[in-house]
């Protein structure tokens, strides 16, 4: 994967123009575009299908979090959607995650919220369930991508968000890191928001985050997918 690849950027917007104006200057420097509840609840899934209309690669972060019948449908319409990555919450438990696992698109659990304090030991062990319930991804903290890393191996893909580049304002993200740091500890994809979006010109300052991965990839070859 080569350092774009590698970066999502969320595009935290309500207006759909505003959506589709940041997609436009990002396009071809992001990866991946990250539309959470923010940005679905007023645009629908008519926003997910345009960009991926568009080529673009989305993820779809809805958190899901039901019963298996519910969730295991919920997942299969986002795959019909066309999106390429989704996020179930690892504490809907063993039967959840079985019915969430999906062939086309890459399902993610989310273990424990940042915004709750939680034992690394405890993020693993959901970490671990999502992973022998047939899920191959989770999304991790940066304090957690080396824990999770050597309890899962290799294969597991990891993404980070609270990922902030250096000089940029935490905002209400605690635990941050940078992109480099971040990829260096064994994530596969880092998530960027506001740093990106917020940015006088969001272009240069996501291809800033790229010129920094590239440099310290040459450095130190960080895992693959
Ligand atoms: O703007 P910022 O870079 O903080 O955006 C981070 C994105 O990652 C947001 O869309 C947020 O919902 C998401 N996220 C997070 N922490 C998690 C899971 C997701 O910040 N644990």
């Amino acid at each position: 994967m080569q350092s774009r690849d590698r970066l999502i950027v969320a595009l935290d917007r309500s207006s759909r123009d505003e959506i589709l104006r940041l997609a436009d200057a990002l396009h071809g420097v992001a990866g991946v575009f990250k539309i959470g509840l923010q940005a679905f609840i007023p645009n629908g899934p008519s926003l997910v299908r345009e960009l991926g209309q568009r080529g673009e690669k989305i993820f779809l972060d809805l958190k899901i979090h039901d019963i298996p019948n519910t969730a295991g449908h919920a997942v299969a319409e986002i795959a019909a959607l066309g999106a390429a990555m989704t996020t179930v919450h690892a504490a809907g438990g063993e039967a959840m995650l079985r019915s969430s696992a999906h062939d086309d698109l890459l399902v993610l659990a989310v273990t424990v919220l940042t915004s709750l304090d939680a034992p690394v030991e405890s993020v693993v062990s959901l970490a671990r369930l999502a992973q022998q319930c047939g899920l191959r991804g989770v999304v991790a903290s940066p304090l957690e991508i080396v824990a999770i890393r050597k309890a899962c191996g290799g294969k597991l893909v990891i993404v980070t968000p609270g990922v902030r580049p250096e000089g940029s304002a935490a905002g209400d993200q605690r635990r941050t890191t940078t992109p480099a740091a971040a990829i260096a500890a064994g994530a596969d994809y880092i998530v960027v928001g506001r740093p990106i979006t917020d940015a006088p010109a969001p272009r240069d300052a996501a291809l800033r985050i790229i010129e920094r991965l590239d440099a310290s990839l040459h450095k130190e070859p960080a895992s693959s997918v």
